[in-house]
């Protein structure tokens, strides 16, 4: 029979996300409008273990949903991945009378929840990254954002590189992925990206196609390297040492992480925080939260954590279509 589910733990795990405090405050309600209480859970499996850990009512998420960062605060907790830690957190959810825990984070803060789910706390997993490198869904929390922040800090690089007729090179976050790249260099008109999942152009031939389109009369030149792939400043030295171009390297870093989440963001969070909370309601557990052609599914964590995404390769062949020649 499935477990009744009275008391909900929610925590936020992992890198934040723009969007995590609009999950929370979906969980939140959603659950209290089911009858059940709600316990915050601070700083990811950090705080589970240590029992840090507070009712929340309705009011502890106002005024939260167009907030950034997340107000449960988030941690790396390595030692989660040892079976006894693993063990003190379950006794701790029975401590504070949790039956079932969302965890808001990536694939890593997943594999924290399978282990839950194994010592017997239903656990639901919600896609919380940046990054948008989990396989399952088509969407993870945060990246529309993201995204947004980084190409109105690449437009305005932009302005100041075709002032001094530089040649900007911009590298941005995603870890191995390279969705906030190639989507920066589509929608910030780059004349390059490079990218971790693919095979990428030589040096040469980059110095190459720049000098190439001063030639035809371009006054700057924007080149998108993705974190996956790095050396951005050192990419910036050499290009300026063998053409004599101007050439500066931003590394736009942490700043991709915050700010005020988009629409797109809010809404992602909201719907799939009461789809967790349904599902918790219904006794599942060992699941993660997708969003798949258009609808909101859940997954087993298992199945999900073995699926591998790929970049698109249409918007790859768009993007190489699209670059400045
Ligand atoms: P993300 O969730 O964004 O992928 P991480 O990979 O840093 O971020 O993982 C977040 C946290 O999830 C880790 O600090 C750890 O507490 C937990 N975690 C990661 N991998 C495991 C694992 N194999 N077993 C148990 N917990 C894990
Ligand atoms: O996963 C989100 C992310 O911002 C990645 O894009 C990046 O590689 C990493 O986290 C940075 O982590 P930290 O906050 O530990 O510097």
């Amino acid at each position: 029979m499935a477990k009744d589910i009275k008391t909900i733990g929610v925590l936020t795990s992992g890198g934040d996300a723009p969007g995590m405090n609009a999950v929370t405050r979906a969980v939140v309600r959603t659950a209290l409008a089911k009858g059940m209480r709600v316990m915050g859970i601070r700083k990811g499996f950090a705080g589970l273990i240590t029992g840090d850990i507070f009712e929340m009512d309705a009011r502890s998420v106002s005024d939260t949903i167009q907030r950034g960062g997340t107000i449960l605060h988030t941690a790396r907790c390595p030692e989660f991945i040892n079976k006894e830690v693993q063990e003190r957190g379950a006794e701790m959810c029975r401590v504070f009378g949790i039956d079932g825990v969302v965890v808001i984070g990536g694939d890593g803060s997943f594999q924290g929840a399978e282990k839950l789910a194994n010592l017997g706390i239903n656990t639901i997993g919600i896609p919380g990254t940046i990054d948008l490198d989990i396989a399952c869904t088509d969407y993870t929390i945060g990246f529309d954002t993201a995204v947004n922040t980084a190409m109105e800090a690449i437009d305005k690089i932009r302005d100041t590189s075709t002032s001094h007729e530089r040649c900007s090179i911009v590298e941005v976050m995603g870890r191995n992925a390279g969705y906030i790249a190639l989507w920066c260099g589509i929608v910030n008109g780059a004349e390059y990206i490079f990218l971790p999942e693919r095979e990428n152009i030589s040096e040469n031939d980059l110095i190459r196609r720049i000098l190439e389109n001063r030639e035809k009369g371009k006054k700057h030149n924007l080149i998108i390297v993705a974190e996956g792939v790095g050396g951005s400043t050192e990419l910036a030295e050499r290009i300026e040492k063998v053409t004599g171009i101007s050439a500066r390297a931003t590394i736009l870093g942490h700043l991709q992480r915050g700010g005020s989440p988009t629409a797109v963001d809010r809404m992602h969070a909201s719907m799939m925080g009461a789809v967790a909370v349904e599902l918790l309601a219904e006794g599942k557990s060992n699941r993660v939260v997708a969003y798949k052609d258009g609808k909101y599914i859940d997954i087993d964590i298992n199945e999900a954590l073995k699926m591998e995404k790929n970049i698109d390769d249409y918007h790859v062949e768009v993007s190489r279509l699209l670059e400045t020649r």
